[in-house]
């Protein structure tokens, strides 16, 4: 009987090193942006072993449960699951946080706001941190293991962001922040040195055209008509949060920079505002500094 060529590595017993290329090809056809590095992490993942022993292992002969489970694996990826839900987990500032589909997976540019707030944090004592929005986590974990001493609330409006982002504050270690559902900074009282955000920035009508509206919470990425349903009230609310000293740092649409320089300087008009780009070279992220 002949017999079917999908899927292939139930059929021949064909080593690693094959497994992976045959991996890699599937994933190019499909379109996928790094078919070589997702079909190394699939198989470290489905493997439990390191991306070293994968490489270092080309001879090794996958098990039949390990087949089976590659082979769901892939099916999720190339039916359209993020890599980052499908191991549970993705790297951010040298950590690794927990991400489920209630959280919006993070981005590498984010790690834009973190170096600014770092770099504002070493002047001042103590300082009271918020991250408004805080989605998994990441940038409120990030400063409280980076920052000895300051005061973190990380606040969201999705109960379900929250859990995952109370998780990843346990799996650090990090028993410095407080949480809270809020929706924006409305039932917080108190001033801050650091307001933190990366809100819902995509305008509704961009969102509509991208891919990613089909896998990540509408709730973590939808900034309504204009793109800045959130960040435009934060701004205003600010303006009684933020202490003197004290320092806004807004990740915007690389679109928008120029109208959010404009909002930033019509709710702030006496601080120094400053439009930063990402490695990318987009506009990325607004700094208000009130002195
Ligand atoms: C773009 S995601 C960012 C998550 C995380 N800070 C990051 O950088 O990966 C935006 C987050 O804002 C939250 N959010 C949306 N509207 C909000 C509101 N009105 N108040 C507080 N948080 C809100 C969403 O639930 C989501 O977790």
């Amino acid at each position: 009987m002949k017999q079917k060529n999908w899927p292939w590595w139930r059929s021949k017993p064909i080593n690693l090193q094959q497994t992976r290329l045959n991996i890699q090809e599937k994933l190019r056809k499909s379109g996928e942006n790094t078919p070589a590095n997702t079909a190394l992490v699939l198989l470290c993942h489905v493997l439990k072993r390191s991306k070293s022993w994968v490489l270092a292992h080309t001879e090794y002969q996958l098990t039949k449960p390990e087949k089976d489970t590659l082979q769901e694996r892939l099916t999720d990826i190339l039916t359209g699951k993020p890599l980052p839900y499908l191991l549970g987990e993705w790297p951010f500032f040298g950590r690794s946080f927990i991400v489920n589909p209630d959280v919006l997976i993070p981005r590498p540019e984010t790690e834009l706001l973190v170096e600014k707030a770092i770099q504002h944090a070493k002047f001042l004592d103590l300082p009271n941190i918020i991250d408004v929005g805080t989605g998994s986590g990441i940038i409120a974990a990030s400063l409280a293991a980076e920052i000895p001493g300051a005061a973190i609330t990380a606040v969201d409006i999705s109960m379900k962001a929250l859990a995952v982002a109370k998780q990843n504050a346990i799996r650090l270690g990090l028993t410095q922040i407080n949480f809270a559902i809020t929706d924006l900074l409305s039932p917080i009282r108190g001033l801050f040195n650091l307001i933190c955000a990366n809100l819902p920035y995509i305008p509704s009508r961009t969102l509509e055209n991208l891919s990613v509206t089909k896998s990540e919470p509408h709730l973590a990425l939808d900034g309504g008509p204009g793109g800045f349903s959130f960040i435009s009230p934060l701004l205003e609310q600010s303006r009684s949060r933020l202490a003197v000293p004290g320092v806004i740092l807004l990740e915007i649409e690389s679109s928008l920079g120029e109208q959010a320089l404009k909002l930033a300087s019509a709710s702030f008009p006496n601080a120094e505002i400053i439009l930063h780009q990402d490695l990318a070279g987009h506009d990325r992220l607004v700094e208000i500094i009130q002195t």
